[in-house]
């Protein structure tokens, strides 16, 4: 409620903004205990990817509810999940994904409009003018079925090469023209304006050749208006991090995109609580940092099974990289994100404020 001009001028003012001050500053019931409510504190989210099978496994649920403020498909919002046969949509899973969000105050990731990986088998077959066209209607329908409900799609995944080239990956789309990436993230923003448009990919965790490859299409684009805001690193890490990996996040926030880490995962061992809080404290340490995704909630939800990769155990037990994760968050003062401009988002990741529903804990 606004303060009237009477209140204003009674000199009440001072009051009126401490009072409002206490109330915007004031630590929730969890503040510091859960890691959204942490990342929260920072003005960051903390996701996960989420299989919606899981959906109704209770343990899971009570974990994914009560620690995350962010949720990615693992699966489901996929090509091959979304367009099993050319023009015939499926959303049942994405769509069932996006309401379990909006029912607990999570945002959500797109994942993913375009990847050489998981396409249908009918796009797998066609080639040239025939492929770029069904690539781009994909593009446009689904970012269309989801406008407003996505935070951040990663618009593209996946589409540089390993290993020391730099270049783009071979693939059917690659075939169709170098162009395909740009014509993607138009395509999205035209259909999804909302959104945060990303480019996403793994093996970019400090400057290297692959890492340097994209920063150059990033600054292209920019430097042509190509519309891109994002770029997400996976980061599925093994028993060492680089270490460079801070400044590499940081140059890319330096072309004035935001930069997200969306399928953190990271090999078990001595260093695997290390590791993820070095990741969290490189994400709080730059101010275009908006958030981190770890790849699944439970070690057994995990693609990378006996790796044991993630913060809880298979019981939903916290493990020594929940902890590591949650002091890094609580540690050190405020340190909030500037608000981005287009593709800002018309779901964000909840307020500070906002006390975490459904959390049970
Ligand atoms: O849905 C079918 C099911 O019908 C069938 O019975 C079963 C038999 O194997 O397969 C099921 O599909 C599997 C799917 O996961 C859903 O469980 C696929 O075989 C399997 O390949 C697929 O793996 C996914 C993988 O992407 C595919 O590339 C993983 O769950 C998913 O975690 C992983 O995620 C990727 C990101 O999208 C991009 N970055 C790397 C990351 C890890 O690989």
């Amino acid at each position: 409620m606004r303060p009237t001009r009477a209140l204003l001028s009674t000199g009440l003012l001072a009051g009126v903004l401490a009072a409002g001050m206490a109330v915007a500053l004031a630590p929730t019931a969890s503040a510091g205990t859960t890691l959204r409510a942490s990342a929260a504190e920072k003005g960051r989210y903390f996701g996960a990817a989420v299989a919606t099978n899981k959906l109704s496994d209770n343990t899971y649920v009570t974990v994914l509810n009560r620690e995350f403020s962010s949720v990615v498909a693992e699966n489901e919002m996929k090509w091959d999940a979304t367009e099993p046969q050319q023009g015939r949509f499926n959303y049942t899973g994405g769509d069932r994904l996006v309401s379990h969000a909006r029912a607990n105050g999570m945002s959500v990731r797109g994942h993913a409009l375009l990847w050489h990986a998981q396409q249908p088998s009918w796009a797998q077959g066609l080639s040239g003018s025939a492929l770029r066209n069904a690539a781009i209607n994909h593009v446009t329908q689904v970012a269309t079925h989801f406008k407003g409900q996505i935070y951040a799609w990663d618009v593209v995944n996946e589409a540089f090469a390993d290993g020391g080239s730099g270049g783009r990956r071979d693939s059917n789309l690659q075939r169709t023209g170098n162009d395909w990436i740009e014509a993607a993230f138009r395509a999205a923003r035209a259909a999804d304006p909302g959104a945060k448009l990303c480019y996403n990919d793994y093996n970019t965790d400090g400057v290297n050749a692959k890492s340097t490859g994209i920063y150059n299409m990033v600054r292209d684009f920019k430097s042509r208006g190509v519309p891109i805001d994002c770029v997400g690193f996976q980061s599925h890490l093994g028993t060492t991090i680089p270490g460079d990996y801070q400044a590499n996040l940081q140059r890319f926030a330096d072309l004035g995109v935001d930069v997200q880490i969306t399928e953190l995962d990271v090999m078990t061992g001595g260093n695997q609580a290390n590791i993820f809080g070095t990741v969290t404290r490189s994400c709080l340490a730059v101010s275009r940092c908006t958030g981190i995704t770890v790849w699944g909630v439970r070690d057994c939800d995990s693609w990378r099974g006996s790796d044991n990769a993630l913060l809880f155990d298979c019981s939903g037990n916290k493990k020594a990289a929940y902890t590591s994760v949650l002091n890094a968050l609580n540690a050190g003062g405020s340190n909030t994100p500037p608000p981005t401009t287009p593709g800002s988002p018309t779901t964000p990741p909840p307020s500070p404020t906002t006390p975490p529903p459904g959390t049970g804990g």
